[in-house]
């Protein structure tokens, strides 16, 4: 039977070419008179778009202040800096220019400006949060979703823990997506994004719970989508439609919208890959997809009917009498799509080699992130979490 369910994405899309030109408007919408900026390694300083977006700001009478250097799994220090700097400014309006990282740490700024205390207490789960300051993205990648999701996440580089808040006030208010300003990422980049879009669709499609047809349908078509314009951009990057196809499959597969009326998904390999992060410093869905054959052959046996449907509907295998084999064709089948994209299906093709220490601590780390056993399918203790470690290190 479905489950019950509330669903709210309060985002304003602005899609297509030449969108953020429309920035000024939009933040004269949220009454903004005085902007931070925030931004990442210089991509989008070499692309030009930060200063198309000051000179906007500038002409429309905007004041802003810039904060750059958000490096990927994005670091606390930067998110602490961020808000002294808005408080110093007065800022009233957070603008992120860049991907997830650039995101994330703008609502990281976000939430710790509406707060008196420590912004990591909300990343450590001993304080929720009761207010937010709002924020807007430009996206200049298609992955993690955050431009429309409830989530950021925070690495805490002092002591390796990359930890996630979700809240409704994270949504940001709009999102501004031009599928051409893609078209400078390393092919790296725009695969490791697009496996993140397929995961943020496949851990709420790997759930224990009776789903309904209409989100089983929009999350098998999904995929599918992901997987035939990753492969066209891999050999033609510069191709505009399979960018948009991208960038907004990656919206949609971080909404909400493809685990409506379930419990929510599994989530077991983010929870496990974002300890690798944490630890390694990580591409996000590089990590993702270097780990998710071994979650897949662990826990399938849970729920095969899941696994079944996903080798039939999503990979076209013919399904055989043999569950076992089915299935098993369908884990083949998606670690051949990553590697024909140019991802690794192991740790390491990932390039990271743990000692069985580091694996430990990970899972450890892990499951206490976790605040107990995770996972929809299979629910994983520190051993299971362990366990797959060791099965992908090969
Ligand atoms: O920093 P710059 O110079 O901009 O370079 C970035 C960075 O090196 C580069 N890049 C981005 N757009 C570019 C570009 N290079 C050339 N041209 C462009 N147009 O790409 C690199 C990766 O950027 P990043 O922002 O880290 O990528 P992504 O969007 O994949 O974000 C990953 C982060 O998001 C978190 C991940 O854990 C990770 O920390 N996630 C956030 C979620 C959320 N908030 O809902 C959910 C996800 O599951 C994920 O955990
Ligand atoms: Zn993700």
């Amino acid at each position: 039977m479905a489950l019950d369910f509330e669903f709210m994405t309060p985002t304003k899309i602005v899609f297509g070419r030449g969108s953020s030109d429309k920035i000024a408007e939009l933040l004269k919408e949220q009454n903004s008179r005085k902007t931070l900026v925030v931004y990442g390694g210089g991509s989008v300083v070499r692309s030009g778009l930060l200063a198309r977006v000051l000179a906007h700001m500038d002409a429309a009478g905007i004041g802003h202040v810039e904060l750059g250097g958000v490096v990927p799994n994005p670091h606390l220090s930067k998110v602490y800096e961020g808000i002294e700097l808005g408080r110093k400014e007065g800022v009233d309006f957070i603008l992120a220019v860049g991907g997830g990282s650039t995101i994330d740490t703008a609502k990281a700024i976000a939430y710790g400006l509406a707060y008196d205390g420590d912004v990591w207490d909300f990343y450590e789960h001993t304080k929720t949060a009761v207010s937010c300051y709002p924020v807007g993205s430009i996206l200049t990648i298609a992955a993690a979703g955050s431009e429309t999701s409830n989530g950021s996440v925070i690495t805490n580089e002092k002591t390796g823990s990359k930890r996630a808040f979700d809240t409704e006030f994270g949504r940001p208010k709009f999102a501004v997506m031009d599928p051409e300003l893609t078209m400078t990422l390393p092919d790296y980049q725009t695969q490791s994004g697009a496996t993140d879009i397929m995961m943020h669709t496949m851990e709420r499609y790997f759930t224990c719970v009776d789903t309904l047809d209409i989100t089983d349908s929009i999350a098998e078509g999904l995929m599918r989508t992901v997987m035939k314009h990753a492969q066209i951009l891999h050999t033609d990057p510069d191709n505009y439609d399979s960018r948009a196809e991208l960038m907004w499959s990656g919206s949609l597969a971080h909404n909400g919208l493809t685990g409506i009326g379930t419990d929510g998904g599994d989530w077991s390999c983010h929870q496990l890959e974002h300890e690798m992060g944490g630890m390694f410093d990580v591409a996000h869905g590089a990590g993702l997809a270097a780990l998710w054959g071994s979650w897949a052959r662990y826990v399938w046996k849970e729920a095969p009917q899941r696994f079944v449907n996903f080798a039939v509907r999503v990979h076209g295998i013919e399904p055989s009498e043999n569950t076992e084999e089915t299935v098993l064709k369908g884990i083949e089948a998606q670690e051949a799509f990553y590697r024909s994209i140019g991802m690794p299906t192991s740790l390491k093709e990932l390039g990271i080699a743990p000692t069985d220490a580091q694996k430990k601590e990970m899972a450890q780390r892990c499951y206490a992130a976790c605040g107990g056993p995770q996972g929809s399918v299979k629910k994983l203790d520190t051993d299971d979490m362990y366990q797959i470690y060791c099965l992908a290190d090969h």
